[in-house]
């Protein structure tokens, strides 16, 4: 098919787009809970030792697979790993990072739509008697599982769902340059300018209740901050770190590959990857760890903060927060609320985005489908998947789906894309590539940090990983007997997803053969 490649239109939108891509609820709602339940400080120390070892050598290999992939007319893994290693199992290794993005992408989306409706169920006030022992039920009735005077039925979350969905789908349709990169030029300003108001509001509460002094955002910067350097030979920790790096940076997914397609060949890889990282670690562990954390230590105390950290993400964002911005009795609270969660509904707007484009450009670069009709037919294949995630939530349905594609997934092809670009292509290929027309010289140690070291942890990990968690996930160790069906039935529709990826590709490449 013939006709230009989309391109990003300016500089900064591309920086923006994928500091985007990157920034998402795993900033605001992941991060902070992962740190205080992994040691607190001490959790900082593996962080930033894989965040160097892993994390800023993975988003170099990505953009440079990426922009290579794009100067063959390829905007997803398959196309991408088939051009650096001729071989025909290497398109279906490929199809790892467009399984993982959709996969992410159905249940994403359908979190991110909760984040728009608590936005505006905090401006409308209807949290304002709420506290921390009703807002479980008021969560579970929106989610359809339990009633509450406020939803008797999913259908509000429903509808929230679709329009999210919607939303996604129609900035994918207008393109990179139109849809997502305007889109990021909105949402990213606003987002900082949101946090940072949230931060300073935090910072300066001070003790809300002068009765229980022990209540303070000191004690709560405190809990997030104060290593304890006893948990460092705790394994777990290590695995906690990776797997936040990971997942906040959007590596190991195939999403910042398809980004990186659009670039021209001689555009700047070696610094924008790195100011890309940047914007996630400062949007991270400045921003993301000042606001939750800290002020439900100020309004709820040390304990009760554990205690909610231990229930998860969903928890602290989704429960806490909307006390504290009710009857907990935040000045404005309704409004601070509002900010919050359009805050994490950017977040993660400017993420889901990034899910979607791999599979598009794979039915454009592929099937030579126009975007209108890559578009529909992701959109089908999503809305069709997302009905399960959405009724059978409270089966851990999304749990499963989120461990294999979201947390184990990750790694595998991480692995994978390192083992081809630094192996089989080769070392000092893939160095020229990541080095050609950038601003800056990737420093010379991260030649054999990627090539020995990266690949070298992420075997480690894959492994250990395996052992410690992947199996007794797979053995159905710690489920419910009445999860057990919904487990498998999330396994079935991985599978399928999987399946459907495996014939695309072998599909595609047969068409092309006939073509030449
Ligand atoms: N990095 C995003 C976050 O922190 C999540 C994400 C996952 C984005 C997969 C893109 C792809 O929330
Ligand atoms: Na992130």
């Amino acid at each position: 098919k013939s006709g230009e490649r989309e391109q990003w239109g300016t500089r900064i939108g591309l920086i923006l787009a994928v500091a985007g891509n990157a920034v998402g609820l795993g900033n605001f709602l992941r991060f902070p809970v992962q740190a205080a339940q992994n040691g607190g400080g001490a959790f900082m120390i593996p962080y930033f030792i894989f965040f160097i070892l892993l994390g800023i050598p993975l988003m170099w290999i990505e953009w440079g697979i990426g922009r290579h992939g794009g100067k063959y007319r390829h905007g997803s893994a398959p196309g991408m790993f088939d051009v650096l290693w001729k071989h025909k199992l290497a398109k279906y290794l490929g199809s790892f990072g467009l399984f993982i993005s959709l996969t992410i992408l159905i249940y994403y989306t359908y979190i991110e739509s909760w984040t728009l409706g608590f936005s505006l169920f905090s401006i409308l006030g209807f949290f304002s008697n709420e506290t921390v022992q009703t807002m479980p039920n008021f969560l579970s009735s929106y989610q359809g599982i339990t009633e509450s005077s406020t939803f008797s039925s999913i259908w509000t979350a429903y509808l929230l769902m679709l329009f999210t969905f919607v939303l996604n789908f129609y900035i994918l349709y207008r393109g990179i340059a139109q849809g997502i990169e305007k889109l990021a030029k909105i949402a990213m300003p606003l987002l900082f300018i949101f946090a940072i108001i949230l931060v300073i509001r935090v910072v300066t509460l001070g003790t809300p209740d002068p009765s229980l002094p022990e209540n303070s955002v000191e004690n709560g910067f405190a809990f997030i901050w104060n290593p304890d350097f006893n948990q460092l030979g705790n394994p777990i920790i290590w695995l906690a770190a990776a797997g936040q790096i990971f997942f906040t940076l959007s590596v190991g997914m195939g999403t910042i590959h398809a980004y990186a397609s659009y670039l021209k060949p001689k555009d700047d890889i070696a610094l924008s990857a790195l100011t890309t990282a940047s914007t996630n670690e400062f949007a991270e562990v400045i921003l993301g760890a000042s606001i939750a954390i800290p002020v439900a230590v100020a309004f709820f105390g040390l304990d009760m903060t554990k205690a909610i950290a231990q229930g998860g993400a969903f928890n602290l964002g989704f429960v806490a927060m909307p006390a504290i911005f009710g009857s907990a009795h935040l000045p404005l609270g309704e409004i601070f609320g509002f900010l919050w969660f359009l805050l994490l509904f950017f977040a993660g707007i400017t993420s889901s985005v990034a899910m979607g484009q791999p599979i598009v450009a794979f039915l454009e670069d592929e099937f030579g489908m126009d975007r209108r009709k890559a578009v529909l037919t992701l959109a089908a294949v999503v809305l069709i998947s997302v009905q399960l995630v959405v009724f059978f939530l409270k089966y851990g349905f999304l749990d499963e789906m989120d461990y294999w594609a979201g947390t184990f997934g990750l790694v595998v092809f991480a692995l994978m894309e390192t083992i081809l670009f630094m192996w089989v292509f080769g070392a000092d290929k893939a160095w020229k590539e990541m080095n050609d027309g950038g601003d800056i010289k990737i420093p010379r140690i991260f030649y054999y940090i990627m090539k020995y070291i990266t690949p070298v942890i992420l075997a480690g990990i894959m492994i250990w990983w395996f052992v410690q968690n992947a199996l007794p996930t797979l053995l159905l160790k710690n489920v419910s007997p009445e999860n057990v069906p919904y487990i498998w039935g999330a396994r079935v529709l991985m599978l399928v997803l999987f399946g459907g990826i495996i014939w695309l590709v072998k599909k595609a490449w047969n068409n092309r053969k006939e073509i030449f």
